[in-house]
């Protein structure tokens, strides 16, 4: 699919988003770990959830869904089958460290595997820590397919130290952890996002984050084995604020334009590209409102500005990791050069978003210079229009859509199917909002 955005439009109005994508595939799992029935409302259905959906029917948890209101017959860590056929992971690296995780800790056996893409994705990461705590498990050279068997249980409680910050690979170690025979502690170079503690101490673990100022040697989280199953789990998943953060910079570079954003999730692991945003003197207003299962949240207000360069780096790079191809395009329009730095870990994302934002980018006239661990980008205050490509990833595609919103001439980018991954609505959302977005299938 392709779509032809014209820019120059305002942007007003409101947008209520499905529930953040890191908490629908938490929730989800978490639910099918617990002991009786949970209920989660504004869950995200979305490409990158199904897979993670199908798993609990293949591991013989029961499921319904009404609307997005989704009901778990939780079976506890003893209950979980061993399914019949491969695990399909599809796009998402969530589902499948995830997975790993929580196969580990319900002992049971099985394949996870996935698209192309994901075989692409590095599992030593999760693979080496696991098997230090007693998984049996095996990587394809470091990728999936990842093959899980039965391992002795209870697992080993270990110290480990994660080369890069991410909160999938803390993830899956804390799963495991659960049912090891002493507590774990994990230690990080960067604050990823906490929600998988949060989430589990709503349900009775206990987990505890251990900043550096306390720890005196970088974020470290502590997990204690389970002493009793897991609680269900009754939560409204807030909106996602990597989602939100399309809209966002749409309402700053689209000509007089003014939207809300209502009911996003306000994680401070998430919040980075808000403070990103203020740097670059946008016009921003966020008012809190009630936290959601331990999640903060609230509106976030904002209006066209003339935006001007920052710089990224260091802690804030991992509690923005998904935003950077949007705030490349923040970037693009802002007047001067915004540098990236320490975000590496971004060529190993659905694309190597390093390159391929460079790349489409300056199709549109964007000076944007890559860097081993990041780029830079010179800044105009607008960009021309031109022909991108989505290269199969969802946040690139939303990204160069954006860039459209305040181009002269038509911005068009091939491959846009691919937002279905993580926000099938985006489009009828900015188009509600007053965008001229027209879409069509390729010949
Ligand atoms: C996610 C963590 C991040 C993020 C991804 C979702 C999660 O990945 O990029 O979209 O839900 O835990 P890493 O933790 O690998 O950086």
């Amino acid at each position: 699919m392709r779509c032809i955005v014209k820019g120059g439009k305002p942007l007003k109005g409101k947008v209520r988003l499905a529930g953040d994508k890191s908490l629908s595939h938490r929730a989800i799992l978490f639910a099918a770990l617990a002991e009786g029935r949970s209920e989660i409302e504004n869950l995200l259905l979305a490409g990158v959830t199904q897979p993670m959906l199908a798993a609990l029917t293949a591991f013989g948890v029961e499921w319904s869904l009404d609307g997005q209101h989704l009901t778990v017959e939780g079976k506890g860590l003893q209950g979980w089958r061993d399914p019949a056929g491969v695990i399909d992971c599809g796009n998402s690296a969530t589902t499948m460290r995830l997975l790993a995780g929580a196969m580990a800790a319900t002992n049971v056996s099985g394949v996870l595997d996935g698209s192309a893409g994901l075989r692409r994705r590095p599992m030593d990461r999760i693979v080496q820590p696991l098997q230090k705590m007693g998984v049996a498990i095996e990587a394809t050279d470091g990728y999936a397919p990842l093959l899980i068997s039965r391992s002795q249980h209870p697992l080993r409680g270990l110290e480990h130290e994660l080369s890069v910050a991410s909160a999938q690979v803390k993830s899956c170690l804390i799963l495991a952890a659960l049912v090891a025979d002493q507590p774990t502690r994990l230690c990080e170079p960067g604050p990823s996002r906490d929600h998988t503690e949060r989430m589990l101490a709503s349900m009775g673990a206990k987990i505890q984050s251990i900043l550096p100022e306390t720890s005196g040697k970088g974020y470290q989280t502590w997990v204690e084995p389970l002493a009793q199953p897991l609680r269900p789990l009754q939560m409204h998943l807030p909106g996602d604020i990597s989602s939100a953060a399309f809209f966002l910079v749409g309402g700053l570079i689209a000509p007089d334009s003014q939207i809300e954003i209502e009911n996003v999730g306000l994680n401070p692991t998430r919040c980075g590209l808000l403070e990103a945003l203020e740097e670059m003197q946008a016009t921003l207003a966020v008012e809190e409102t009630q936290a959601q299962g331990g999640e903060p949240c609230g509106h976030i207000r904002v209006q066209s500005s003339a935006l001007v360069a920052t710089a990224v780096m260091g802690e804030r790079v991992v509690r923005m990791i998904d935003e950077f191809p949007v705030f490349g395009v923040a970037a693009a329009y802002a007047n001067g050069e915004t540098c990236v730095a320490d975000a590496q870990e971004l060529r190993y994302k659905e694309s190597d978003r390093i390159a391929r934002l460079c790349q489409e980018l300056r199709k549109l006239g964007v000076e944007a210079i890559e860097t081993p661990d990041g780029f830079r980008i010179v800044g105009k205050g607008k960009l021309s229009g031109g022909v991108v490509e989505a290269h199969g990833d969802h946040r690139l595609a939303m990204a160069l859509i954006v860039a459209g919103l305040g181009s002269q001439e038509p911005v068009i980018v091939h491959g846009a199917e691919v937002v279905s991954e993580s926000l099938p609505q985006f489009i009828p959302f900015l188009q509600s909002l007053g965008a001229d977005i027209r879409c069509e299938m390729d010949a």
